[in-house]
């Protein structure tokens, strides 16, 4: 008996330790830093078209705006982050204009597609929250460095600073843990041709838009360099946060007819992603309106999803829903 309780003594000490060590280590390590990978810019951006600007512009308004658009500014300045987890403490997009001091003036194109890619600043010191878009190709990202070049509005030198990050204990753990940087593509990435329905569809959900990283079951389980091996790829359930603060999971938008949406006519879907309006009504930020959607990416966008495998998985939304349907 004497030595059972020596043991679970013992044993309890070592979790204490280990436990310790590991708050201390998370304290100590704070935000991680890493070496900055050199990325070979693919596309010099010089001369850069209007056909490119404008491709830039829809890209930055779907996937950059929803966080760095500041609507006191009318510009990429940057706000607090009120659409994560309280529990992560408070995060601040950062100004993305052309500022020098406070935007990304000073930053060479280089240095912003690694960040983009990898989540590394020019720093070394790992941005947080910030996606990776790992898949993108050389020629959207390009497209959207030029609208950032560009004399629009959004992007014209705003001297807001970024407030210094305050992430809670729990987004440090997770930051030297769970969120990992994610390697520079090793040759040039191309998008097939969009006449490709199911493949083009396929690049717009891992690649332009990043659909799945919000759309599978949990950030911490996505897998970034190889998205289908996402646990519950495209089957929802991913717990977000509305811009009040409330909790809502993203939708299963595989096509199982009944908690995803393989009864949807691509016409509603459509709807769907350009209006935001779903049959069943409104969806809810954080899902963004993509308003500027081609024919062809819808049709693409939607073949493709009804040919990834069916999951069926309903989530808390669906309940109603589901009975309704
Ligand atoms: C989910 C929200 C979110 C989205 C979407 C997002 N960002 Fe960010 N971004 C952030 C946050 C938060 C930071 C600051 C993180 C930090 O400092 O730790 C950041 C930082 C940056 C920085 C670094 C600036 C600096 O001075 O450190 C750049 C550049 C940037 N974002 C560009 C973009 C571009 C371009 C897009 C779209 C392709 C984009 N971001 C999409 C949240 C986001
Ligand atoms: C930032 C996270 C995020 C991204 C990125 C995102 N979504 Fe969503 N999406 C959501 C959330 C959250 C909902 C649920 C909204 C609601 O319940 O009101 C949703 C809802 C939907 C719905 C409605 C499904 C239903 O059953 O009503 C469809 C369809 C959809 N998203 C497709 C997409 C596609 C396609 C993309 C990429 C082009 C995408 N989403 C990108 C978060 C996201």
């Amino acid at each position: 008996m004497k030595r059972i309780v020596k043991i679970g003594g013992a044993v309890l000490l070592v979790i204490l330790v280990a436990v310790l060590g590991f708050v201390v280590w998370v304290q100590v390590c704070g935000v991680p830093t890493y070496e900055v990978p050199t990325s070979q810019l693919p596309t010099p951006v010089v001369a850069a078209t209007p056909t490119q600007v404008d491709l830039g512009e829809k890209l930055v308004m779907a996937s950059c705006a929803d966080c760095h658009l500041n609507r006191q500014t009318n510009s990429l300045s940057g706000h607090q982050l009120l659409n994560i987890p309280k529990e992560f403490g408070a995060v601040y997009s950062a100004n993305i204009t052309q500022d020098k001091t406070h935007g990304i003036g000073n930053w060479t194109d280089a240095e912003v597609v690694t960040l983009l890619r990898t989540g590394i600043g020019r720093d070394g010191r790992y941005r947080l929250i910030m996606p990776h878009f790992v898949h993108m190709s050389d020629e959207d990202m390009s497209s959207m460095l030029a609208f950032l070049h560009s004399g629009s509005p959004w992007v014209k030198p705003a001297p807001t600073p970024t407030p210094a990050q305050q992430p809670s204990f729990l987004l440090k753990a997770l930051a030297n843990t769970v969120m990992k940087p994610t390697l520079l593509p090793t040759g040039s990435v191309a998008p097939p041709e969009p006449t490709e329905a199911i493949t083009y569809g396929r690049y717009l959900v891992v690649g332009r838009y990043q659909c799945f990283e919000c759309h599978s079951k949990d950030f911490k389980t996505n897998n970034a360099e190889h998205p289908e091996q996402s646990e519950g790829y495209l089957g929802g359930g991913n717990q977000l946060v509305t811009l009040q603060g409330q909790s809502i999971y993203s939708r299963n938008i595989t096509a199982d007819p009944e908690t995803g949406i393989g009864t949807w006519t691509e016409a509603q879907f459509g709807q769907a992603m350009r209006y935001g309006m779903a049959p069943s009504g409104p969806l809810q930020n954080p899902m963004p309106k993509y308003s500027r959607l081609t024919d062809e990416e819808v049709h693409a966008l939607y073949a493709y999803l009804q040919s990834v495998p069916k999951i069926k998985n309903a989530t808390a939304e669906d309940g109603v829903r589901v009975a309704t349907r």
